[in-house]
């Protein structure tokens, strides 16, 4: 599995609040987050949480609540305007663009909508983003392989995303945040478009990546699949975490 390591030095402001010690094991450390866009309300109103390196936990609450903005500033999609993020023990609160692509190439991300590219085939859309790693051809080829088995795609590799279902898709897309093996995989409301049926597919592959030790995040509305999956819920209101 990829690690979040670099090889920059550290400073003392790099380091959790307490230090390493009880924190050592934490995926997800948010110490006082904030967050305004523009002129408008707060989304995030001084944000507390942890996640346990290991973990599968679901973020909830109505809509508007925070969530996205949430997830958003923990794969550097968005800046928080207050408070410390810290991602495997790295202080990420004021990440300089250029260390952006080491940090998300520590955090497989799936969305509600797939956002796979309609002109590549279901491998070629998974193969795309190994190019800027480094890996050789063969050794990408193999890992395209693997993550297509583990979501029970791999005779639909030569499809285009038109073509399949919204669970497959779906799938395709989970395979595609995985093969790079994160150690963090966050998903905002991955099964939103999916049946009950097809969404407890893609939590099933979510616990047998959890299994492997693949730390999951997911944001979700659906309190059926929080009860199915029957992991820990964080609830988030008014850009509070008011439980969990
Ligand atoms: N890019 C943006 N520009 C301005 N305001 C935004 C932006 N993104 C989110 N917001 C606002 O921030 C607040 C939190 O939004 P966010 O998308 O994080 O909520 P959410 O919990 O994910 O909601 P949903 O369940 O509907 O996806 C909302 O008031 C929203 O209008
Ligand atoms: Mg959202």
């Amino acid at each position: 599995m990829q690690s979040f390591s670099t090889s920059r030095k550290r400073g003392a402001k790099d380091r959790p609040p307490g230090g390493g010690g009880k924190n050592a094991h934490d995926m997800i450390h948010m110490s006082g987050v904030w967050k305004k866009y523009g002129e408008g309300q707060f989304a995030l109103q001084g944000v507390d949480i942890r996640v346990k390196q290991g973990e599968f936990v679901f973020i909830t609450g109505p809509s508007g609540a925070g969530k996205t903005t949430l997830l958003s500033l923990l794969y550097g999609a968005e800046t928080s305007d207050q408070g410390q993020i810290f991602i495997a023990g790295r202080n990420i609160t004021h990440l300089h663009r250029k260390d952006l692509p080491h940090l998300r190439r520590g955090i497989g991300v799936v969305f509600q909508d797939f956002k796979l590219l309609p002109g590549r085939t279901v491998f070629e859309n998974i193969a795309f983003c190994q190019r800027a790693i480094g890996v050789s051809a063969r050794e990408a080829r193999r890992r395209v392989y693997a993550v297509l088995k583990m979501v029970n795609l791999a005779d639909k590799r030569d499809l285009f995303p038109r073509v399949l279902s919204g669970g497959e898709q779906q799938r395709a897309a989970i395979a595609r945040a995985l093969v790079n093996r994160p150690p963090l995989l966050i998903a905002d409301e991955p099964t939103g478009n999916l049946d009950p049926h097809m969404a407890r597919g893609v939590m099933d592959v979510f616990s047998a990546v959890n299994r492997m030790a693949t730390t999951v995040v997911v944001a979700t509305h659906d309190r059926s699949l929080i009860e199915y999956v029957g992991t820990r819920s964080v609830h988030v209101e008014f850009g509070q975490v008011v439980e969990g």
